[in-house]
């Protein structure tokens, strides 16, 4: 018997889908426009729900609301932040079957991934409560003995934060939970792919106790631009983060100069991926397919550029092209599926031009390489390994963000160091070798923020994620990640007689 297929209605806990944007404690729909845009299913293309298209005006509003509770939300103790951080954690562990299934339906990724993210999510709501207790200031000795000088911390005020479509709930919890443990109000912006995730996420978060207008939520897929430039120009926002590329990084940063906000950036990736001849096989195998094909190539972290020393080069390319072609493609709902769809018709095109243009330059298809047919109607891409890379091509400059990997050849430790810098961008990176003294040298020679040394996944609430270059600044997660949404002020005591 075929499987069944599944679908929003199989969610349980039908409050998870509101089908509203949030303001000021309200699930509304935009108060100017009666523009609606759908959800969909990237797997088979169905329509998984119809929401409002928010617009500037709504933005504004939102923006107030959070303004006005920031006043009073600001004066919260960081245990009661902490508490309700908790129980929003507990609220995803509760409803994690129901979370789980709403992300893949919208975002592709597979059950087993999205059970993953929901904790992952989760695991930044204990680490901020935890944090937001540890915002210590300092007692600074003085040079002049006639006075005293303390530091403290405090709430930046109004934060926005821009949601990537590929991490539906961690990136909401890593930027909004450091948010509120600050003391600070928030606005969200979802991606327009994949709202239903946040909108469930701020039903729980309101479960939790956040009082009204602490969280707002904007849905928003065409009037994307409108509602980005409203966040940054609005002088009531003091903290915008954004993740996604660097093309709109810069746009943004640029909006936000007017009112000079706080700005945390992760932008754009285009991670060396270098395996050694000293590296054991079974490591570089098993990290190569995390690091490549989890959410089906489309982590912004994803290796892009995949640097195998000659020794083993060929072993290396044979074994995994062995593994890959076992990786079954399909919908994320379905059992054993590994890769699931693309989220956007338009990922499938970059790629197959990535895969074309690698030919053109006399790169050779060891698998894959096409469209997938006969899994569904949705935006599907062979898993495709190309071996015989160079650095005339494409992928050398720009992330292919698809289950496509190619394999560059290299020499030495110093070459791959100035192969792997040759690049505009540094978010992550990963080195494969059984050489310790080796992996200390690359960690410092790479123009990175992260180095995963021996695995394929930088992902941990506690390490601070972020990168260097054209990647942007700021952290998040980490004891940095809640600092973002923080100000430091100094105070200086007269106690001379
Ligand atoms: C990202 O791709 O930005 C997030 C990856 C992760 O945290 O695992």
């Amino acid at each position: 018997m075929a499987p069944q297929k599944m679908a929003l209605s199989d969610v349980k806990n039908r409050k998870l889908l509101p089908g509203k944007g949030l303001i000021n404690g309200e699930w509304v729909n935009s108060s100017s426009s009666t523009s609606t845009f759908d959800v969909v299913d990237p797997a088979t293309l169905d329509v998984l729900a119809t929401l409002p298209e928010m617009d500037k005006t709504d933005t504004a509003h939102a923006v107030s609301a959070a303004f006005e509770a920031f006043k009073t939300f600001k004066k919260t103790s960081a245990r009661s932040r902490a508490k309700m951080l908790r129980k929003w954690s507990d609220l995803c562990h509760e409803n994690l079957d129901d979370l789980a299934l709403i992300m893949t339906l919208e975002n592709g990724k597979t059950l087993a991934e999205s059970k993953g993210e929901v904790a992952y999510g989760a695991s930044f709501l204990d680490w901020f409560a935890t944090q937001a207790e540890m915002t210590h200031g300092q007692c600074v000795p003085p040079a002049n003995l006639n006075q005293r000088i303390v530091t403290f911390k405090q709430p930046i005020g109004v934060a926005a934060c821009l949601a990537p479509w590929n991490f539906p709930i961690a990136m909401i919890t890593r930027k909004c939970g450091a948010a509120l443990a600050a003391g600070c109000t928030t606005v969200w912006k979802p991606a327009g792919e994949t709202p239903l995730s946040a909108l469930a996420q701020a039903v729980l978060a309101e479960g939790a106790g956040f009082p009204k207008g602490s969280i707002n939520v904007i849905t928003s897929l065409t009037t994307v631009a409108e509602v980005g430039q409203e966040l940054c120009r609005n002088s009531k926002v003091h903290k915008l983060s954004f993740t996604g590329s660097t093309r709109v990084g810069r746009l943004l940063m640029q909006q936000c100069s007017s009112t000079l906000k706080k700005l945390s950036l992760e932008l754009g990736g285009n991670s060396p991926f270098i395996v050694f001849n000293d590296a054991k096989m079974s490591t570089a195998l098993d990290a190569a397919i995390i690091a490549k094909f989890r959410n089906s190539g489309q982590t912004c972290v994803t290796a892009n550029r995949v640097f195998v020393q000659s020794g083993i080069y060929d072993e290396f390319a044979a074994q995994l092209t062995e593994r890959i072609e076992k990786l079954k493609v399909g919908a994320g709902t379905e059992a054993d599926v590994f890769v699931g769809p693309l989220t956007h018709s338009r990922a499938v095109e970059k790629a197959l031009a990535h895969i074309e243009d690698a030919k053109a330059h006399g790169g050779k298809i060891a698998y894959g390489g096409q469209a997938m047919e006969g899994v569904g109607p949705g935006y599907f891409l062979q898993p495709t390994v190309i071996t015989g890379m160079t650095t005339e091509m494409l992928t050398t400059r720009e992330e292919t963000f698809a289950p496509v990997v190619g394999l560059y050849k290299f020499e030495t430790e110093e070459e791959v160091i100035e192969l792997a810098n040759d690049c505009d961008v540094g978010l992550g990176s990963f080195v494969i070798t059984e050489n310790m003294a080796r992996s200390w040298r690359m960690a410092e020679a790479l123009e990175v923020g992260m180095v995963g040394i021996n695995l394929g996944m930088l992902s941990a609430c506690e390490s601070p994620f972020g990168g260097v270059k054209g990647s942007g600044f700021g952290r998040e997660g980490g004891t940095q990640g809640i600092d973002e949404y923080l100000v430091v002020k100094s105070m200086l005591i007269n106690v001379a007689n």
